[in-house]
């Protein structure tokens, strides 16, 4: 199929492009560089420099290639940022999104796949989350996701033959052998532990630990990269999946914040320096999915999630190591 990538610059977008190109897939990458790297990109796959919103990039494209998919990633996705900037969200994910749906639509895409968040569900009623669960987004990011997925419930209601698929990530983890986690500022867990490990940079600040969980510290869902690219292929691959739906992707279990430390550290061998320091406004104390709905009606499942592999892999991808540093062109 040929499919349209946007954000493949970025962390899972740039895995998720290599991952359709070794199922066979023709990829273009659409990614404007304004967060992702260049060099993230997979060497067999197009790249178009532009915004997903700027019309006199985005038409040309979409007419000459006549796409059969659209795999949407490109977005800002900072909690924190979005709640001192909110306007800035809903015009990146929300406004210039629904440019890119409707252009595409009108161009004869008809299976869409779209970067949605558990952060969509807000703090949990019960655990583990399940697709049904109430949506109640504490911040603007989250509610740019639910704005994006009730737009594509629109679109597949007014158009018959599209299949729109909303993956509610889990906290995305994890590298292979050629890309990682790369944001600037970083703000994720493993990373900023691995670089306090590694001594290039201040001790980590754990977010509170008198959380009503094993460790007072707070538990995450962490699913890796390769099966969130296995997802969002298998999503585009779909037979006779017409309308839109949602699906969680997750390793389906949570570890606390000292047991992705604890890991951290056995795998690399160092000390991870922390201090104990507030808890973060809006942090849930436990998240985790239910993942049957993707597992009945996709065949998927993890399978490198383990936190082992996912730290394992995290830790020789990290830019400070040598190899990453040459696969970035530094
Ligand atoms: P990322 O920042 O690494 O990648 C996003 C990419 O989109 C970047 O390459 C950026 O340059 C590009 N981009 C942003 N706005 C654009 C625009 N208007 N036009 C063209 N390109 C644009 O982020 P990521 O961690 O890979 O996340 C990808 C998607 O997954 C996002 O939609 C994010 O909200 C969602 N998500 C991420 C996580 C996570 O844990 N990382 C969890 C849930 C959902
Ligand atoms: N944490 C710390 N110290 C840090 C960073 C994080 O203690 O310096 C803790 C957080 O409190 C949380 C856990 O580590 O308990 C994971 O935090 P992350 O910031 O790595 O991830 P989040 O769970 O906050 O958010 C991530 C993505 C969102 C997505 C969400 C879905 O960043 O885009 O997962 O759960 F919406």
């Amino acid at each position: 199929m040929k499919v349209l990538v946007t954000g493949g610059a970025g962390y899972i977008g740039s895995t998720t492009a290599a991952e359709l190109l070794r199922r066979g897939h023709e990829v273009v990458v659409l990614d404007s560089l304004v967060r992702g790297h260049r060099a993230a990109v997979p060497t067999g796959a197009a790249f178009v420099h532009g915004d997903i919103a700027d019309r006199s990039v985005l038409v040309p494209i979409l007419a000459e290639a006549r796409f059969d998919a659209l795999v949407h990633f490109a977005a800002f996705a900072y909690v924190g940022e979005s709640m001192s900037e909110p306007a800035m969200y809903l015009d990146n994910n929300v406004a210039r999104s629904l440019v890119l749906f409707r252009e595409a639509l009108s161009h004869g895409v008809r299976r869409i796949v779209f970067s949605s968040s558990c952060t969509v569900y807000g703090l949990p009623a019960r655990l583990p989350l399940d697709e049904s669960h109430p949506k109640a987004a504490l911040s603007p990011y989250g509610a740019s996701k639910i704005m994006c997925e009730q737009a594509l419930r629109w679109f597949a209601d007014a158009t018959p033959d599209l299949s729109a698929v909303a993956l509610r990530y889990f906290n995305a983890a994890g590298a292979t052998e050629e890309r990682g986690e790369d944001h600037d500022p970083e703000t994720h867990l493993i990373p900023l532990a691995i670089d306090a490990a590694m001594g290039h940079s201040e001790p980590l600040v754990i977010f509170g630990d008198d959380y009503d969980t094993k460790d007072g510290t707070c538990l995450r869902d962490y699913v890796h990269i390769l099966d969130l690219a296995e997802a969002h292929a298998l999503s585009v691959e779909a037979g006779d999946h017409e309308g839109f739906h949602a699906y969680n992707v997750g390793a389906g279990r949570a570890y606390s914040v000292r047991e992705v430390l604890a890991e951290i550290e056995a795998v690399s061998g160092r000390p991870v320096p922390f201090k104990v320091g507030p808890r973060r406004e809006g942090d849930a104390p436990a998240l985790f999915a239910g993942t049957e709905l993707i597992r009945d009606r996709l065949g998927w499942r993890a399978k490198f999630s383990s936190l082992a592999r996912i730290v394992s892999d995290a830790v020789r991808w990290h830019p400070q190591s040598s190899t990453a540093s040459v696969d970035r062109g530094e």
